[in-house]
């Protein structure tokens, strides 16, 4: 199945304001005096935001209990445009979404689908011809590199760096489960073969024919075997009594999408995940980690086995409102505003809070939890929705990490080099696309603003926009994860 590309409204008017900034910016540049302002303006919201960071720290003594399911790979990292140039393909004059790949030109039409807009997402390759020929030509290309991945590796990796004890739910090779941090038990079965991810990363202002990207971002092709399956589901499943975690997190469900499961499978393995959510104790946080789903029945699937059983959400801007999308009863959303307005997300994070927890109410307390966290990480800013008098601490400070995360993760530095970062979320932002609604100013010694609504808490923070990129795929996972290290 096929849509076509509209460029919709928020899109134009995306195209408007990025001129709007760029005229800005020119005459900022121009400026004598503003110029260096700007660098100490950034300076003093780096400091600001690491002292924020620092104010609660993750108890290395008792050093908190995590589980992440499910699955793993061994992803492949190549620029794009170099891979496609080098397999020969050349840029199609039609962008195209297609929910899995079959062949070459779909391929082109779904890469170039995503790449001007420069949203990310990952795709399902049902040809394993075509898929090892991308491999095999990856291999053969300069500067690809090799790592762990998958969403709860990753997840994993962080968590464990962070100072918790992690239990890892996948499938592994054996030298793979030799690179994993001291703090991580795997539970899951050992494979010659693990699943390969490929990676195709791209900067901003990248070009691919008529093509330019409008930010940094990837567009990750995969022909799983194990992942889909959840193969580690009952190993993890056993050993998770035990270990009895403060939080059990879940991610790379999206595996899943659009993959060729005979009839039923999909429904059991789900049912299975959905029983293992509902036996979590009471005392066990329960995460779920979003992705970029496109197949409609999974996602419905979903909001009905694993969010009600979930305490807290994490996703981009791409996944909010496409989540949104089908919880109104509409069609989901394949491709948004990848720059989307502090405004309209906050808009958007509360009304998806306030839709699941009116379905947990209508269900009776009995079933399920009630949503108490929902994170959004995007390119310019973090923002948290977390429930007064829940279970989870230092908001203000967890967004400030998620934050100094997405600069070191894209940056791949744990040190920040204020040189290699700009703002780009605005001087101050409306909380609110209604009329009227507050103006919050940016304030440079407290960049992270939290204020209290109804019954819960919102935290935004400025991103420190990395400009030399060296990764962008894992970003949304290294960055939820540090969000959560600071709340158990
Ligand atoms: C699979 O990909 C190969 C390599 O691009 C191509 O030759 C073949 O026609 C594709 N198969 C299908 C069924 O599209
Ligand atoms: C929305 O989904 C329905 C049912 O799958 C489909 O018939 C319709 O064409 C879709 N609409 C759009 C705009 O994609
Ligand atoms: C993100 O996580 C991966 C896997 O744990 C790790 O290799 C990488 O260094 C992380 N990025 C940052 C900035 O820590």
């Amino acid at each position: 199945m096929a849509t076509e590309l509209r460029l919709g409204s928020s899109f134009m008017k995306y195209g408007t304001v990025t001129s709007l900034l760029v005229v800005l910016l020119a005459y900022w540049y121009r400026s004598p005096f503003q110029g260096s302002g700007l660098d100490e303006r950034l300076d003093a919201v780096l400091s600001s935001l690491l002292r924020a960071e620092s104010k609660v720290g993750v108890n290395s003594v008792s050093r908190p209990k995590v589980a992440i399911g499910f699955g793993g790979c061994v992803d492949i990292i190549v620029d794009g445009v170099e891979l496609l140039n080098k397999i020969g393909l050349p840029p199609t004059d039609q962008p195209l979404h297609h929910d899995i790949i079959e062949n070459a030109e779909q391929l082109a039409q779904s890469f170039a689908y995503f790449f001007g807009p420069g949203a990310a997402s990952e795709r399902f390759v049902m040809n394993e011809t075509l898929f090892s020929l991308l491999v095999e030509a990856s291999r053969e290309l300069p500067g690809n590199r090799w790592s762990v991945g998958g969403n709860a590796p990753v997840m994993a990796g962080r968590m464990a760096t962070e100072g918790c004890d992690v239990l890892l739910g996948g499938t592994f090779s054996t030298d793979f489960n030799d690179v994993l941090s001291e703090h991580i038990t795997v539970a899951g079965n050992s494979v010659d073969e693990p699943d390969i991810h490929l990676i195709m990363e791209y900067p901003s202002g990248a070009t691919w024919g008529p093509y330019t990207s409008r930010r940094a971002n990837r567009y990750i092709v995969h022909s799983d075997d194990h992942n889909p399956y959840l193969d580690s589901m009952e190993a993890f499943e056993e050993k998770l009594r035990d270990f009895q975690p403060h939080l059990l997190v879940v991610g790379g469900l999206q595996m899943m999408d659009n993959f060729p499961f005979k009839q039923g499978e999909r429904e059991a393995l789900l049912g299975h995940l959905s029983g293992l959510l509902q036996s979590a104790s009471a005392e066990t946080s329960v995460h779920f980690e979003m992705a970029s789903f496109v197949d409609e029945e999974l996602l419905a699937e979903l909001l009905e086995r694993v969010v009600p059983f979930a305490d807290s959400l994490g996703m981009n801007e791409q996944e909010l409102p496409n989540l949104l999308s089908l919880f109104r009863g509409s069609n989901v959303t394949v491709l948004s505003d990848p720059n989307p307005r502090v405004a309209t997300v906050l808009d958007q994070m509360r009304e998806l809070y306030r839709l699941v927890n009116a379905l947990h109410a209508e269900s009776g307390p009995a079933r399920g939890r009630a949503l108490t966290r929902l994170h959004v990480h995007t390119l310019a800013f973090q923002a948290m929705i977390v429930t007064r008098g829940s279970q989870w601490k230092n908001t203000m400070s967890a967004t400030a990490k998620a934050s100094l995360t997405a600069n070191r993760h894209v940056c791949g530095s744990a040190h920040i080099d204020p040189s290699k970062a700009r703002l780009i979320m605005d001087e101050s932002f409306s909380v609110s696309r209604r009329a009227g609604s507050q103006r919050i100013p940016l304030e440079e010694s407290r960049p992270v603003s939290c204020w209290h609504e109804d019954d819960y808490e919102i935290c935004v923070a400025p991103v420190l926009v990395c400009t030399e990129v060296y990764q962008t795929a894992g970003g949304g996972d290294n960055i939820s994860a540090a969000g959560l290290v600071l709340q158990i």
